[in-house]
Protein backbone atom coordinates (compact mmCIF):
# COMPACT_ATOMS: atom_id res chain seq x y z
CA UNK A 1 0.00 0.00 0.00
CA UNK A 2 0.93 3.21 -0.89
CA UNK A 3 1.95 5.42 2.48
CA UNK A 4 0.19 8.44 1.69
CA UNK A 5 -3.22 6.43 1.20
CA UNK A 6 -2.75 5.00 4.88
CA UNK A 7 -4.03 8.88 6.53
CA UNK A 8 -7.33 8.45 3.79
CA UNK A 9 -7.68 4.56 4.84
CA UNK A 10 -8.07 5.66 8.45
CA UNK A 11 -10.42 8.57 7.39
CA UNK A 12 -12.41 6.34 5.62
CA UNK A 13 -12.55 3.43 8.04
CA UNK A 14 -13.65 6.23 10.46
CA UNK A 15 -16.23 7.51 7.27
CA UNK A 16 -17.50 4.28 6.84
CA UNK A 17 -18.34 3.56 10.76
CA UNK A 18 -20.04 7.14 10.80
CA UNK A 19 -22.09 6.12 7.87
CA UNK A 20 -23.60 2.97 9.45
CA UNK A 21 -24.23 4.52 13.40
CA UNK A 22 -25.00 7.19 15.42
CA UNK A 23 -22.20 9.44 15.95
CA UNK A 24 -22.21 8.27 19.85
CA UNK A 25 -21.23 4.79 18.72
CA UNK A 26 -18.91 5.86 16.48
CA UNK A 27 -17.29 7.66 19.03
CA UNK A 28 -17.45 4.91 21.80
CA UNK A 29 -16.03 2.19 18.89
CA UNK A 30 -12.82 4.50 18.67
CA UNK A 31 -12.41 4.17 22.22
CA UNK A 32 -12.70 0.13 22.08
CA UNK A 33 -10.23 0.01 19.68
CA UNK A 34 -8.06 2.48 21.03
CA UNK A 35 -7.90 5.22 18.26
CA UNK A 36 -7.61 8.20 20.17
CA UNK A 37 -8.06 10.60 22.93
CA UNK A 38 -10.06 13.50 21.13
CA UNK A 39 -12.84 10.73 20.87
CA UNK A 40 -12.66 10.91 25.01
CA UNK A 41 -12.49 14.22 25.34
CA UNK A 42 -15.88 14.00 23.06
CA UNK A 43 -17.43 12.65 25.39
CA UNK A 44 -16.72 14.46 28.06
CA UNK A 45 -14.05 12.76 30.24
CA UNK A 46 -11.34 14.64 32.45
CA UNK A 47 -7.75 15.72 31.06
CA UNK A 48 -5.59 13.08 32.55
CA UNK A 49 -8.78 10.34 33.31
CA UNK A 50 -7.09 6.91 33.23
CA UNK A 51 -7.59 6.29 29.66
CA UNK A 52 -7.75 2.20 30.24
CA UNK A 53 -10.40 2.47 32.63
CA UNK A 54 -12.17 5.06 30.35
CA UNK A 55 -11.91 2.77 28.13
CA UNK A 56 -12.94 -0.24 29.72
CA UNK A 57 -16.09 2.09 31.27
CA UNK A 58 -17.19 3.00 27.51
CA UNK A 59 -16.78 -0.53 26.19
CA UNK A 60 -19.42 -1.36 28.81
CA UNK A 61 -21.84 1.51 28.14
CA UNK A 62 -21.42 0.60 24.21
CA UNK A 63 -22.42 -3.05 25.26
CA UNK A 64 -25.64 -1.40 27.22
CA UNK A 65 -26.56 0.42 24.17
CA UNK A 66 -25.97 -2.33 21.91
CA UNK A 67 -28.68 -4.62 23.73
CA UNK A 68 -31.02 -1.69 23.60
CA UNK A 69 -30.81 -1.21 19.79
CA UNK A 70 -27.54 1.00 19.72
CA UNK A 71 -29.04 3.62 21.62
CA UNK A 72 -28.84 5.00 25.39
CA UNK A 73 -28.81 7.95 26.99
CA UNK A 74 -26.88 10.96 26.19
CA UNK A 75 -25.48 11.45 29.47
CA UNK A 76 -24.60 7.54 29.60
CA UNK A 77 -21.79 8.08 27.73
CA UNK A 78 -20.27 10.70 29.63
CA UNK A 79 -20.76 9.11 33.41
CA UNK A 80 -19.76 5.48 31.69
CA UNK A 81 -16.75 7.54 30.59
CA UNK A 82 -15.63 9.47 33.12
CA UNK A 83 -16.76 8.49 37.06
CA UNK A 84 -18.10 4.53 36.13
CA UNK A 85 -16.20 1.50 37.61
CA UNK A 86 -16.74 -1.98 36.54
CA UNK A 87 -18.51 -2.03 40.26
CA UNK A 88 -20.70 0.46 38.74
CA UNK A 89 -21.65 -0.65 35.33
CA UNK A 90 -22.42 -3.87 37.29
CA UNK A 91 -25.81 -2.18 38.51
CA UNK A 92 -26.47 -1.27 34.92
CA UNK A 93 -25.49 -4.32 32.77
CA UNK A 94 -27.71 -7.17 32.66
CA UNK A 95 -25.81 -9.71 34.94
CA UNK A 96 -24.29 -12.38 32.40
CA UNK A 97 -22.98 -9.75 30.40
CA UNK A 98 -20.92 -8.24 32.78
CA UNK A 99 -18.36 -10.82 33.39
CA UNK A 100 -16.75 -10.42 30.22
CA UNK A 101 -13.88 -8.18 31.67
CA UNK A 102 -13.38 -9.92 34.73
CA UNK A 103 -10.02 -10.25 36.08
CA UNK A 104 -8.72 -12.59 39.11
CA UNK A 105 -8.20 -10.90 42.45
CA UNK A 106 -7.01 -7.41 42.47
CA UNK A 107 -6.92 -7.85 38.59
CA UNK A 108 -3.21 -6.53 39.32
CA UNK A 109 -2.13 -8.39 36.23
CA UNK A 110 -4.77 -8.00 34.34
CA UNK A 111 -3.90 -4.44 34.94
CA UNK A 112 -0.74 -5.05 33.99
CA UNK A 113 -1.11 -6.60 30.76
CA UNK A 114 -2.11 -3.02 29.13
CA UNK A 115 0.18 -1.11 31.58
CA UNK A 116 3.59 -2.88 30.33
CA UNK A 117 2.69 -2.49 26.92
CA UNK A 118 2.78 1.32 27.70
CA UNK A 119 6.08 1.31 29.17
CA UNK A 120 7.76 0.22 25.97
CA UNK A 121 8.98 2.78 23.37
CA UNK A 122 10.16 2.40 20.01
CA UNK A 123 13.34 2.89 17.88
CA UNK A 124 11.94 3.72 14.61
CA UNK A 125 13.91 4.04 11.19
CA UNK A 126 13.51 6.43 8.93
CA UNK A 127 13.64 6.66 4.98
CA UNK A 128 13.15 3.09 4.07
CA UNK A 129 10.65 3.94 1.39
CA UNK A 130 7.76 2.20 2.88
CA UNK A 131 5.38 2.97 0.33
CA UNK A 132 4.37 -0.63 -0.08
CA UNK A 133 3.89 -2.21 2.64
CA UNK A 134 2.86 -6.07 3.28
CA UNK A 135 1.25 -7.16 6.78
CA UNK A 136 0.92 -11.07 6.15
CA UNK A 137 2.87 -13.95 7.89
CA UNK A 138 2.29 -17.25 8.87
CA UNK A 139 0.76 -19.41 11.85
CA UNK A 140 1.97 -22.86 11.54
CA UNK A 141 2.31 -22.70 7.77
CA UNK A 142 -0.87 -21.03 7.15
CA UNK A 143 -0.69 -17.75 5.91
CA UNK A 144 -2.64 -15.03 7.44
CA UNK A 145 -3.48 -11.35 6.55
CA UNK A 146 -1.72 -10.22 9.47
CA UNK A 147 -0.30 -11.37 12.73
CA UNK A 148 -3.82 -11.08 15.00
CA UNK A 149 -5.75 -13.77 15.71
CA UNK A 150 -8.57 -14.07 18.00
CA UNK A 151 -7.71 -15.66 21.12
CA UNK A 152 -10.38 -18.20 22.62
CA UNK A 153 -13.12 -16.84 24.79
CA UNK A 154 -15.65 -18.18 26.20
CA UNK A 155 -19.92 -18.11 25.62
CA UNK A 156 -20.07 -15.36 22.77
CA UNK A 157 -24.06 -15.20 22.77
CA UNK A 158 -23.82 -13.46 26.02
CA UNK A 159 -22.30 -10.95 23.73
CA UNK A 160 -24.87 -11.43 20.70
CA UNK A 161 -27.33 -13.45 19.65
CA UNK A 162 -25.24 -15.53 17.09
CA UNK A 163 -22.32 -15.99 18.92
CA UNK A 164 -19.46 -17.54 17.94
CA UNK A 165 -20.92 -18.20 14.48
CA UNK A 166 -20.58 -14.43 14.19
CA UNK A 167 -16.75 -14.53 15.58
CA UNK A 168 -16.06 -17.13 13.10
CA UNK A 169 -17.65 -15.01 10.21
CA UNK A 170 -15.96 -12.29 11.27
CA UNK A 171 -12.13 -13.50 11.20
CA UNK A 172 -13.14 -15.98 7.95
CA UNK A 173 -13.42 -12.74 6.01
CA UNK A 174 -10.19 -10.86 7.63
CA UNK A 175 -8.30 -14.02 6.85
CA UNK A 176 -6.86 -15.00 10.22
CA UNK A 177 -7.10 -17.12 12.94
CA UNK A 178 -9.84 -18.19 15.35
CA UNK A 179 -9.15 -19.99 18.26
CA UNK A 180 -12.64 -21.63 19.25
CA UNK A 181 -12.86 -21.61 23.12
CA UNK A 182 -14.02 -25.08 24.46
CA UNK A 183 -16.68 -23.00 26.31
CA UNK A 184 -18.52 -22.19 23.26
CA UNK A 185 -22.25 -21.40 23.10
CA UNK A 186 -22.25 -22.58 19.44
CA UNK A 187 -21.48 -26.11 19.05
CA UNK A 188 -17.88 -27.01 16.56
CA UNK A 189 -20.07 -27.74 13.75
CA UNK A 190 -22.49 -24.65 14.05
CA UNK A 191 -19.39 -22.96 13.43
CA UNK A 192 -17.45 -24.47 10.86
CA UNK A 193 -20.90 -25.20 8.86
CA UNK A 194 -21.13 -20.87 9.26
CA UNK A 195 -17.61 -20.18 7.92
CA UNK A 196 -16.34 -23.57 6.29
CA UNK A 197 -13.78 -21.88 4.71
CA UNK A 198 -12.14 -20.11 8.08
CA UNK A 199 -8.96 -20.75 9.65
CA UNK A 200 -9.71 -22.33 12.95
CA UNK A 201 -7.65 -23.48 16.16
CA UNK A 202 -9.65 -25.29 18.74
CA UNK A 203 -8.37 -24.58 22.20
CA UNK A 204 -9.05 -27.89 24.97
CA UNK A 205 -9.06 -28.45 28.98
CA UNK A 206 -8.20 -31.87 29.89
CA UNK A 207 -11.56 -33.04 32.05
CA UNK A 208 -11.28 -35.56 34.51
CA UNK A 209 -12.80 -38.06 32.12
CA UNK A 210 -10.41 -38.49 29.67
CA UNK A 211 -13.20 -39.84 26.99
CA UNK A 212 -14.94 -36.50 26.82
CA UNK A 213 -11.57 -34.68 26.41
CA UNK A 214 -10.54 -37.47 23.18
CA UNK A 215 -13.93 -37.30 21.95
CA UNK A 216 -14.23 -33.47 21.33
CA UNK A 217 -10.27 -33.66 19.98
CA UNK A 218 -11.80 -36.14 17.19
CA UNK A 219 -15.11 -34.24 16.70
CA UNK A 220 -12.43 -31.00 15.74
CA UNK A 221 -10.25 -32.97 14.35
CA UNK A 222 -12.89 -34.58 11.61
CA UNK A 223 -14.54 -31.02 10.80
CA UNK A 224 -10.85 -29.56 10.22
CA UNK A 225 -9.48 -27.67 13.01
CA UNK A 226 -6.19 -27.26 12.13
CA UNK A 227 -4.41 -27.37 15.88
CA UNK A 228 -5.50 -27.38 19.64
CA UNK A 229 -4.70 -25.34 21.85
CA UNK A 230 -4.01 -26.57 25.20
CA UNK A 231 -4.55 -24.36 28.03
CA UNK A 232 -2.61 -25.36 31.32
CA UNK A 233 -3.12 -22.24 33.52
CA UNK A 234 -6.60 -23.53 35.16
CA UNK A 235 -6.44 -26.63 36.89
CA UNK A 236 -8.42 -24.61 39.08
CA UNK A 237 -10.45 -21.74 38.32
CA UNK A 238 -9.46 -18.46 39.50
CA UNK A 239 -10.81 -16.30 42.28
CA UNK A 240 -12.60 -14.24 39.50
CA UNK A 241 -14.32 -12.02 42.50
CA UNK A 242 -16.90 -9.94 40.18
CA UNK A 243 -18.41 -13.46 38.91
CA UNK A 244 -18.03 -14.77 42.44
CA UNK A 245 -20.74 -11.54 43.76
CA UNK A 246 -22.77 -11.80 40.79
CA UNK A 247 -23.43 -15.74 41.64
CA UNK A 248 -22.24 -16.03 37.86
CA UNK A 249 -24.68 -18.60 35.99
CA UNK A 250 -24.86 -19.27 31.83
CA UNK A 251 -28.63 -18.30 32.09
CA UNK A 252 -30.53 -21.31 30.87
CA UNK A 253 -31.43 -20.49 27.83
CA UNK A 254 -27.78 -20.71 26.22
CA UNK A 255 -25.49 -24.18 27.09
CA UNK A 256 -21.85 -25.02 26.78
CA UNK A 257 -23.38 -26.72 23.33
CA UNK A 258 -20.10 -28.66 22.78
CA UNK A 259 -21.04 -30.54 25.52
CA UNK A 260 -25.22 -30.13 25.18
CA UNK A 261 -26.35 -33.56 26.45
CA UNK A 262 -23.32 -35.13 27.79
CA UNK A 263 -23.53 -33.74 31.37
CA UNK A 264 -26.66 -35.13 33.11
CA UNK A 265 -28.60 -32.12 34.87
CA UNK A 266 -27.42 -31.97 38.23
CA UNK A 267 -28.18 -30.69 41.68
CA UNK A 268 -24.39 -30.28 42.29
CA UNK A 269 -22.63 -26.73 42.05
CA UNK A 270 -21.71 -25.86 38.66
CA UNK A 271 -18.83 -23.70 37.35
CA UNK A 272 -18.85 -21.62 33.72
CA UNK A 273 -21.95 -23.96 32.12
CA UNK A 274 -20.65 -27.48 33.04
CA UNK A 275 -20.46 -29.38 36.46
CA UNK A 276 -17.94 -28.17 38.95
CA UNK A 277 -14.62 -30.16 38.98
CA UNK A 278 -14.78 -31.56 35.34
CA UNK A 279 -11.68 -30.21 35.31
CA UNK A 280 -8.71 -31.85 36.42
CA UNK A 281 -6.29 -30.31 38.39
CA UNK A 282 -3.65 -33.56 38.19
CA UNK A 283 -3.17 -32.85 34.45
CA UNK A 284 0.87 -32.94 33.57
CA UNK A 285 3.26 -32.91 31.55
CA UNK A 286 2.88 -36.27 30.75
CA UNK A 287 -0.69 -35.60 29.56
CA UNK A 288 1.08 -33.85 26.58
CA UNK A 289 1.93 -37.27 25.41
CA UNK A 290 -1.35 -38.62 25.88
CA UNK A 291 -2.84 -35.93 23.97
CA UNK A 292 -0.36 -36.74 21.22
CA UNK A 293 -1.43 -40.08 21.26
CA UNK A 294 -5.06 -39.49 19.85
CA UNK A 295 -4.61 -37.14 17.42
CA UNK A 296 -1.95 -35.85 14.95
CA UNK A 297 -3.23 -32.13 14.99
CA UNK A 298 -0.09 -29.64 16.15
CA UNK A 299 -0.52 -29.07 19.78
CA UNK A 300 0.09 -25.38 21.02
CA UNK A 301 0.36 -24.90 25.03
CA UNK A 302 -1.50 -21.27 26.05
CA UNK A 303 -0.09 -20.56 29.27
CA UNK A 304 3.18 -20.86 29.96
CA UNK A 305 4.84 -17.85 30.98
CA UNK A 306 8.35 -18.88 32.13
CA UNK A 307 11.40 -19.72 30.63
CA UNK A 308 11.75 -23.25 32.70
CA UNK A 309 8.10 -24.28 31.12
CA UNK A 310 8.86 -23.54 27.80
CA UNK A 311 11.81 -25.48 27.75
CA UNK A 312 9.62 -28.47 28.58
CA UNK A 313 7.27 -27.40 26.15
CA UNK A 314 10.02 -27.91 23.23
CA UNK A 315 11.06 -31.16 25.19
CA UNK A 316 7.92 -32.29 25.12
CA UNK A 317 7.29 -31.97 21.57
CA UNK A 318 4.58 -29.41 21.01
CA UNK A 319 4.49 -27.22 18.14
CA UNK A 320 3.65 -23.92 19.67
CA UNK A 321 3.44 -21.58 23.22
CA UNK A 322 1.01 -18.84 23.74
CA UNK A 323 3.00 -16.73 26.41
CA UNK A 324 -0.46 -15.74 28.64
CA UNK A 325 -1.99 -15.50 31.83
CA UNK A 326 -5.32 -15.71 30.64
CA UNK A 327 -5.84 -12.37 30.15
CA UNK A 328 -5.26 -11.56 33.92
CA UNK A 329 -8.29 -14.17 35.34
CA UNK A 330 -6.13 -16.85 36.97
CA UNK A 331 -3.10 -16.07 39.11
CA UNK A 332 -2.74 -12.29 40.28
CA UNK A 333 0.08 -11.60 40.58
CA UNK A 334 1.91 -12.91 37.75
CA UNK A 335 3.67 -11.22 34.90
CA UNK A 336 2.23 -9.28 32.38
CA UNK A 337 2.84 -11.32 29.35
CA UNK A 338 4.63 -8.71 27.39
CA UNK A 339 6.83 -9.15 30.20
CA UNK A 340 7.42 -12.92 29.58
CA UNK A 341 7.66 -12.89 26.41
CA UNK A 342 11.52 -12.38 25.66
CA UNK A 343 13.02 -14.95 28.50
CA UNK A 344 10.55 -17.62 26.43
CA UNK A 345 11.72 -16.33 22.68
CA UNK A 346 15.36 -16.46 24.02
CA UNK A 347 14.78 -19.97 25.13
CA UNK A 348 12.97 -21.38 22.70
CA UNK A 349 15.51 -20.37 19.90
CA UNK A 350 13.40 -20.44 17.01
CA UNK A 351 12.63 -24.30 17.62
CA UNK A 352 8.85 -23.95 18.03
CA UNK A 353 6.35 -20.66 17.23
CA UNK A 354 5.54 -18.28 20.78
CA UNK A 355 3.22 -16.44 20.33
CA UNK A 356 1.14 -13.81 23.13
CA UNK A 357 -2.22 -13.03 24.52
CA UNK A 358 -3.12 -10.44 26.52
CA UNK A 359 -3.69 -6.62 26.97
CA UNK A 360 -3.34 -6.10 23.51
CA UNK A 361 -5.50 -2.32 22.26
CA UNK A 362 -3.30 -1.11 19.54
CA UNK A 363 -1.65 -2.14 16.25
CA UNK A 364 1.98 -1.01 18.26
CA UNK A 365 1.00 -3.74 20.89
CA UNK A 366 1.08 -5.88 17.76
CA UNK A 367 4.38 -4.31 16.48
CA UNK A 368 5.90 -4.26 19.98
CA UNK A 369 5.08 -7.94 20.54
CA UNK A 370 6.78 -8.94 17.30
CA UNK A 371 9.37 -6.83 18.03
CA UNK A 372 10.03 -8.88 21.16
CA UNK A 373 9.72 -12.21 19.30
CA UNK A 374 5.95 -13.17 18.98
CA UNK A 375 4.65 -14.84 15.81
CA UNK A 376 1.71 -13.46 15.97
CA UNK A 377 -0.78 -12.22 19.10
CA UNK A 378 -4.07 -13.14 19.93
CA UNK A 379 -6.60 -10.62 21.24
CA UNK A 380 -9.39 -11.65 23.44
CA UNK A 381 -11.34 -8.75 24.80
CA UNK A 382 -11.71 -6.61 22.27
CA UNK A 383 -12.99 -9.19 20.03
CA UNK A 384 -15.62 -9.74 22.40
CA UNK A 385 -16.49 -5.78 22.96
CA UNK A 386 -16.79 -5.99 19.45
CA UNK A 387 -18.94 -8.74 19.34
CA UNK A 388 -21.00 -6.86 22.05
CA UNK A 389 -21.30 -3.94 20.25
CA UNK A 390 -22.65 -5.44 16.77
CA UNK A 391 -21.93 -8.87 16.16
CA UNK A 392 -19.96 -9.96 12.82
CA UNK A 393 -19.73 -6.41 11.69
CA UNK A 394 -17.98 -5.51 15.38
CA UNK A 395 -15.58 -8.08 15.54
CA UNK A 396 -14.37 -7.62 11.80
CA UNK A 397 -14.28 -4.01 12.52
CA UNK A 398 -11.77 -4.96 15.09
CA UNK A 399 -9.71 -6.06 13.28
CA UNK A 400 -9.65 -4.04 10.47
CA UNK A 401 -8.33 -1.67 12.75
CA UNK A 402 -6.09 -3.13 14.68
CA UNK A 403 -4.73 -4.04 11.47
CA UNK A 404 -5.05 -0.28 10.10
CA UNK A 405 -2.62 0.66 12.76
CA UNK A 406 -0.56 -2.38 12.88
CA UNK A 407 0.70 -1.29 8.95
CA UNK A 408 0.62 2.16 10.26
CA UNK A 409 2.81 1.69 13.09
CA UNK A 410 4.97 -0.74 10.43
CA UNK A 411 5.43 2.60 8.08
CA UNK A 412 6.30 4.51 10.38
CA UNK A 413 8.95 2.85 12.45
CA UNK A 414 10.67 1.54 8.94
CA UNK A 415 9.44 -1.81 8.09
CA UNK A 416 7.44 -2.94 5.09
CA UNK A 417 7.16 -6.30 6.17
CA UNK A 418 6.41 -8.63 9.05
CA UNK A 419 9.55 -10.13 8.56
CA UNK A 420 11.85 -6.77 9.09
CA UNK A 421 10.16 -6.51 12.43
CA UNK A 422 13.06 -7.36 15.21
CA UNK A 423 14.39 -6.39 18.44
CA UNK A 424 16.36 -3.54 17.31
CA UNK A 425 12.89 -1.66 17.03
CA UNK A 426 12.77 -2.20 20.81
CA UNK A 427 14.20 0.43 23.28
CA UNK A 428 15.48 -1.83 25.70
CA UNK A 429 17.40 1.22 28.11
CA UNK A 430 13.74 2.29 28.75
CA UNK A 431 12.59 -1.01 30.23
C1 LIG B 1 -14.45 -13.44 29.10
C2 LIG B 1 -13.23 -14.26 28.86
C3 LIG B 1 -13.39 -15.61 28.61
C4 LIG B 1 -12.27 -16.42 28.37
N1 LIG B 1 -12.44 -17.74 28.09
C5 LIG B 1 -11.36 -18.52 27.84
C6 LIG B 1 -11.51 -19.89 27.50
O1 LIG B 1 -12.62 -20.40 27.41
N2 LIG B 1 -10.38 -20.62 27.28
C7 LIG B 1 -9.13 -20.08 27.36
O2 LIG B 1 -8.14 -20.78 27.16
N3 LIG B 1 -8.97 -18.76 27.65
C8 LIG B 1 -10.04 -17.99 27.90
N4 LIG B 1 -9.87 -16.65 28.16
C9 LIG B 1 -8.52 -16.08 28.10
C10 LIG B 1 -8.23 -15.59 26.67
O3 LIG B 1 -8.02 -16.66 25.81
C11 LIG B 1 -6.98 -14.70 26.60
O4 LIG B 1 -5.92 -15.39 27.21
C12 LIG B 1 -7.16 -13.33 27.23
O5 LIG B 1 -8.46 -12.86 27.09
C13 LIG B 1 -6.20 -12.34 26.57
O6 LIG B 1 -6.26 -11.10 27.19
P1 LIG B 1 -7.09 -9.82 26.63
O7 LIG B 1 -8.51 -10.10 26.96
O8 LIG B 1 -6.52 -8.69 27.39
O9 LIG B 1 -6.85 -9.74 25.14
C14 LIG B 1 -10.98 -15.84 28.41
C15 LIG B 1 -10.84 -14.47 28.66
C16 LIG B 1 -11.95 -13.68 28.88
C17 LIG B 1 -11.77 -12.22 29.12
Amino acid sequence: MDSRQLGPRLQGQTKRLRGSCDPQSVAVFSLIINLGKTEVEELGASPGHDNTLTIQHTCAAARWAAARGGRAPAGMWKRFSTQLNVQHIQKRRPRSQIQLCAGADECCTRDDNLLAYKRIRLRPRILRDVSVSDTRTTVQGMEISFPVGIAPTAFHCLAWHEGEVATARATEALNTCYITSTYSTCSVEEIVAAAPNGYRWFQLYVYRDRKLSEQIVHRVESLGYKALVLTVDVPYTGKRRNDIRNQFKLPPHLKVKNFDGVFQETAGPEEYGIPANTLDPSISWKDVYWLQSITRLPIIIKGILTKEDSELAVEHGVQGIIVSNHGGRQLDGGPASIDALSEIVDTVQGRIEVYVDGGIRTGSDVLKALALGAKCVFIGRPAVWGLAYKGEEGVREVLQILNDEFRLSMALSGCRNVAEINRNLIQFAKL
